[in-house]
């Protein structure tokens, strides 16, 4: 089945075809530039650059598929969670195209789709999985048992990992977004030279506040005395902090529940370190590790598509009076 999804749910306005559950195109237009210098995503200029991006983004993903309009035979959209605002232009412009060509429309959970990211590659993961998604709005652990069934096994009580690079970077000046920036950073540094707090040990539950808040004071206490080359050693540290937390209650919930694959998703599983010590730990537990090439990990439209396809299949739909939700746990 021929499938275009579109995803505007925050800061990328993404468009791409899917054929059966293979990727035939991807386009993803991104507004970084045009929020670096506020230091974070301003919902009201997403909106209006999702609007102007939108069409030449569709066209494009028809153009890179090979296809025509007339050939796409369902639209998946994202209708949340996200920015109301930004998912209105996303679900509008879907809506649109389903009236016009008659082809059914289905509305999608935004980190279903993070998930289904991993049903694109060459091998998918077999249900059940416990998945972990983790990007600048969520931090969960799931146990997903099939399409759409999923038991949450641990959730972040504050910020989610995202957003605690994302305030790193702030209050460092650094720019946005700030995983990349650390990422980029970190591999100069020692991440054993600054010791910050894990919390939550023994909670399946994360907690990324504090963390946060011990950067702040640490800057504050070193005030003068902080030298530029140190921080790469306070990034590294920093970073290694958030990616012992991920990578450790992860493990411990798939083996408490006795599951032996693991999916990590979402635009923080971009993170270089992290997919470096998910790699050695899922080694060690003898556990099979499913992440997404680094583009289907940060937001796009293929990931919508992949799981709007078999929601299609399987003949659900939605009616053109659906409606976008900021808020949508998936359970
Ligand atoms: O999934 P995503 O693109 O959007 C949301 O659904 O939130 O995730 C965006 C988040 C941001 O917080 C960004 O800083 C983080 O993913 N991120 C990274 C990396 N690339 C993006 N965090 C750490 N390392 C990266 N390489
Ligand atoms: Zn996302």
């Amino acid at each position: 089945m021929l499938v275009l999804g579109i995803e505007s749910s925050c800061d990328e306005t993404a468009a791409a075809v899917i054929d059966s559950g293979k990727m035939r195109s991807s386009v993803i237009a991104s507004q970084i530039k045009d929020h670096s210098k506020y230091g974070g995503v301003v919902p009201e200029i997403a909106s209006r650059k999702h609007i102007e991006a939108i069409n030449m983004v569709i066209q494009e993903a028809l153009a890179n598929a090979q296809v025509t309009l007339n050939e796409i035979e369902g639209i998946a959209v994202t209708r949340g969670p996200g920015l109301i605002g930004s998912l209105l232009i996303g679900l509008s412009t879907a809506k649109a195209l389903a009236y016009a060509l008659n082809i059914p429309l289905v509305g999608v959970n935004h980190l279903e789709g993070h998930i289904a990211a991993s049903f694109l590659a060459e091998k998918p993961p077999t249900f059940p999985f416990c998945a972990l998604v983790v990007s600048g709005g969520h931090t969960n652990v799931y146990l997903v048992k099939n399409y759409h069934d999923f038991i949450l096994l641990g959730q972040t009580r504050d910020d989610a990992a995202g957003e605690a690079f994302d305030k790193a970077a702030k209050l460092l000046n650094l720019g946005y977004p700030g995983g990349v920036v650390i990422d980029k950073l970190a591999k100069l540094g020692n991440p054993q030279a600054v010791t910050f707090p894990r919390a939550m040990k023994d909670s399946p539950d994360f907690s990324f506040s504090g963390l946060k808040t011990s950067l702040l004071t640490m800057l504050k206490k070193r005030g003068r005395d902080f030298e530029e080359s140190q921080l790469p050693d306070v990034v590294a540290s920093y970073q290694e902090a958030i990616v012992d937390v991920l990578v450790e209650k992860t493990i411990r919930a798939a083996q408490n529940n006795k599951i032996d694959r693991i999916v990590v998703c979402g635009g923080v599983a971009a993170n270089g370190r992290l997919r470096e010590r998910f790699a050695v730990a899922a080694d060690a537990g003898k556990m099979e590790l499913f992440i997404p090439p680094i583009i289907l990990c940060t937001d796009n439209a293929a990931m919508i598509a992949a799981i709007g396809e078999i929601m299609l299949k399987n003949g659900r739909s939605d009616s053109l009076d659906l409606n976008a939700v900021s808020r949508w746990p998936l359970v």
